[in-house]
């Protein structure tokens, strides 16, 4: 295990044990595309080529998934709270879910058989909207927490997307999680929360084989490219153990080096790994970041084991490493180029190209001139009076 620190960015290099093989398949990836792809508003998103920023950073060539037009709702979170739902409605209609699409369970008969259900989530933003959209897909309510600090243009976009309700608590995200999770308990409501624990991970996984769409999508769009580096950013980490699980089996001969991105006041991740034992480590009290998504202090049990073993680099990045990573995409000269990415959606980027310009880091991930890097963009301006001034105002990195 090896720790380099820099001012904007700290890489940590492991020695990852590797395991044969993660539950997110290629057939996971293929039934969560097939549901998706039955939504009426269902539209592939880009896979961006960055040409100029891979010339700069002396790789062959960069790609960015663009989840900042998904479904209208700028992130990429609606994948698995829509699919998580459409499993559970399956399941209270008896409907094997390969068989069943959108349309099968709007009819008269089967929506009467499900509108009392009410789901219910804690959430930084993204999730909690795509729940809600979900649920107001299908005519069902959705209850939606959020912690303190919550930025109101997020909590009204919830309120937007379809929530009966959406609250912001003075609890941080941990406590929130806890307390939606006994109040659904005792109310009876369905808890769609996109992190797991004892007791509690089959929901959850289905959120992450929702996320696979993006998986399956990428794949089709890379046309036989192989990356050689993914940089997936985590909150809980259920995005990045998802993808990293099913690229993991899809390149399985030539396994891409998977670098794990997170806020540096809050990264759980990173300090799990650090800590050699194996287990899962919380950062305590109330970290403070831009990157709302990604301010999480526990990884998702079912996820760490994946990541642990799969994952071998982790960087906990400043919120200057994001904003500067904002601008620059906001602003290529090349309109193809340009990527509206919000404050957790850019942070990949702008910590491969810090560590691209860093001679002692990017030979610490093996990164040349043949490297093939994939990246995410997983929401565009969801807070857009935060990203403005971001992007057109501030210019202090
Ligand atoms: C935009 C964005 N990116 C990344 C993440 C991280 O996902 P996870 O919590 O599954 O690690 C989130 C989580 O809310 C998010 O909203």
């Amino acid at each position: 295990m090896k720790e380099t620190r820099r001012k904007r960015i700290t890489l940590l290099s492991t020695d990852k044990k590797g395991t044969p093989g993660s539950p997110f398949s290629q057939e996971a990836a293929a039934d969560a595309l097939h549901f998706h792809r039955s939504l009426p508003m269902y539209k592939r998103t880009e896979l961006v080529s960055l040409r100029s920023a891979a010339e700069e950073a002396g790789v062959k060539a960069i790609f960015l998934k663009d989840e900042s037009t998904r479904f209208g709702l700028k992130a990429f979170k609606g994948l698995g709270g829509s699919y998580a739902v459409f499993k559970i409605l399956c399941d209270r209609l008896g409907l094997d879910h390969r068989k069943t699409v959108f349309s099968d369970l709007m009819t008269e008969e089967n929506r009467e058989r499900y509108h009392d259900l009410i789901f219910a989530t804690a959430t930084d933003g993204n999730h909690g909207k795509g729940v809600a959209w979900a649920a107001a897909l299908f005519g069902c309510k959705a209850y939606v927490y959020m912690p303190a600090g919550s930025a109101e243009a997020r909590r009204k976009a919830i309120e937007d997307a379809g929530a009966e309700r959406a609250v912001i608590t003075n609890l941080n995200y941990d406590q929130v999680v806890r307390y939606v999770s006994r109040q659904a308990e005792e109310k009876g409501w369905t808890l769609v929360q996109d992190t797991s624990w004892e007791g509690y991970e089959k929901i959850p996984q289905r959120i992450v084989e929702g996320y696979l769409t993006m998986g399956a999508e990428i794949c089709q769009q890379l046309d036989g490219s192989i990356p050689t580096h993914v940089f997936l950013q985590a909150g809980v980490g259920s995005l990045a153990g998802g993808i990293l699980g099913y690229l993991a089996n899809i390149y399985s001969d030539k396994e891409p080096a998977f670098a794990i991105v997170e806020p540096s006041t809050v990264a759980c991740l990173y300090e799990s790994a650090r800590a050699g034992d194996g287990q899962i480590h919380s950062i305590p009290g109330d970290p403070v970041t831009i990157m709302a998504g990604l301010n999480c202090g526990t990884p998702c049990s079912i996820i760490w084991p994946i990541i642990r073993d799969r994952a071998g680099f982790y960087c906990a990045c400043s919120d200057e490493v994001t904003e500067t990573a904002m601008r620059k995409l906001a602003q290529f000269p090349d309109e193809a180029e340009k990527v509206t990415a919000g404050e957790s959606g850019a942070v990949t980027f702008g910590a491969f190209m810090e560590i691209a310009k860093d001679e002692e880091l990017r030979s610490e991930m093996g990164i040349n001139q043949d490297s093939i890097i994939l990246l995410i963009n997983t929401e565009g301006a969801t807070d857009p009076e935060g990203y403005e001034r971001i992007v057109k105002h501030d210019s202090r990195y």
